[in-house]
């Protein structure tokens, strides 16, 4: 991508065009959400301005046309992972609804007492918490994969702690807070030959490579479409066709069922016995319209500019003796997000220092405890990058840095 394209991208992100405090805005939270296009505002804007109607209830044109726009919605999902079927895509709120699911739906109906799942020590919370309560209702022992020096998985530990007592695996494709990426295929493979089921959080990768569950043989594969450019409030949930038809509903109600009587009811076909209530469909709109995007940059390309600035960043990162990273050094093994702390400055001040010179950065333990605790941190502060940041935001981040020393008194 030359500057000419970065130029043009960046031109269909009305909101990296504004000043904050008086700086033109480097927008370096994508881990936590991100910015969408303008086509993305603009499908969700039309789909409210003709075609609203409440989907798969209307005999109606505009029923008919939000019914249309969902499934359309649904299919495009099942293509952008290589699903096997529309049937195997649940549209949820987000990926710790999806995740929510699974726990309730399948680990509260199958799990037997003893029996185990395994996660790592660096899972979001919407990953770690809903699997404790699991383990705690039902008798079952969570266990954790810890990380080598390099914040990479120990494959001795994978082999020993994944065993034939393990019914769940369930791990994110990429950490929040180190940026590894982690080798769900290879996981999904061993975990197989021992039976257990394997649960894919892709909320932070699903933007940033291609998905194709088919290849990663994953059994559940979850999503948030807002950290893809599409809108906050839509989610997915892949599951295999056999077990999501194994699995009882999740929630119960409206657009689930198939018939109820005053003591009972039978329910509905894949997807729809797992979407109660009416749907999300401008969610599901601006979501298909995200996909539309990200297609046609395509992901080589936003593989290679993202590795570049992770790169750059990290390489700039480096020359700062202050500065600590947490997160592989190693570039095809992490992605684009680099949690750091600077010495002597808490991680709110650095944020919100950095905040006044226009640089938006996430402070926090980004909603993973125990990975602090391991870690032996409180908090930290996190860049994260998209395809549309350039190496000048990165240098405002530089140059910030550097001034959150000078503020606390350090110097530089
Ligand atoms: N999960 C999001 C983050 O890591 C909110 O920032």
């Amino acid at each position: 991508m030359n500057r000419v394209d970065i130029e043009r991208i960046r031109r269909d992100f009305p909101i990296l065009a504004q000043k904050i405090n008086g700086r033109t805005l480097a927008y370096l939270d994508n881990a936590a959400t991100t910015q969408k296009p303008q086509s993305v505002i603009n499908a969700v804007k039309e789909y409210n301005r003709r075609f609203n109607g409440n989907p798969h209830r209307g005999i109606h044109h505009l029923g008919v046309e939000a019914t249309r726009l969902y499934e359309a919605a649904r299919m495009k999902v099942k293509n952008f992972i290589n699903a096997d079927s529309a049937q195997e895509i649940i549209f949820t709120k987000n990926a710790t609804e999806a995740l929510n699911l699974i726990a309730y739906a399948y680990g509260m109906t199958f799990l037997e007492p003893g029996d185990e799942i395994v996660i790592t020590i660096s899972e979001h919370h919407s990953n770690l918490v809903c699997w404790q309560q699991v383990a705690k209702a039902k008798g079952g022992v969570l266990k954790y994969l810890y990380l080598n020096d390099d914040y990479t998985l120990d494959w001795e530990e994978v082999e020993r702690k994944i065993t034939d007592q393990t019914k769940i695996v369930s791990i994110a494709q990429m950490s929040n807070v180190l940026g590894t990426i982690y080798p769900v295929q290879e996981i999904a493979a061993y975990a197989h030959t021992k039976g257990a089921v394997v649960v894919v959080d892709a909320a932070q990768s699903a933007a940033h490579m291609p998905s194709d569950v088919q290849v990663l043989d994953a059994d559940f594969f979850v999503f948030s479409g807002h950290k893809m450019l599409g809108p906050m409030g839509i989610g997915v949930l892949y599951g295999k066709k056999e077990l999501l038809e194994m699995m009882p509903p999740f929630l119960f109600g409206g657009d689930m069922i198939e018939y109820v009587a005053e003591q009972s009811a039978s329910f509905a076909e894949l997807p729809y016995k797992f979407e109660a209530g009416t749907p999300n469909v401008e969610g599901a709109v601006g979501l298909a319209a995200a996909i539309d995007y990200l297609n046609q940059i395509g992901f080589k390309q936003i593989q290679a500019r993202e590795f570049e600035l992770t790169r750059y960043a990290l390489s700039k990162l480096a020359e700062l003796p202050y500065v600590k990273v947490f997160g592989p050094t190693h570039l095809v093994k992490r992605g684009p997000v680099i949690s750091f702390a600077v010495d002597g400055c808490h991680p709110h001040d650095t944020a919100s220092i950095l905040d006044h010179y226009g640089v938006a950065v996430r402070a926090g333990h980004h909603c993973a405890h125990p990975l602090m605790q391991f870690l032996n941190v409180p908090a930290t502060s996190r860049a994260s990058f998209f395809f549309y940041n350039t190496k000048a935001e990165i240098d405002d981040l530089i140059d910030g840095i550097k001034q959150v020393r000078r503020w606390l008194g350090y110097g530089s």
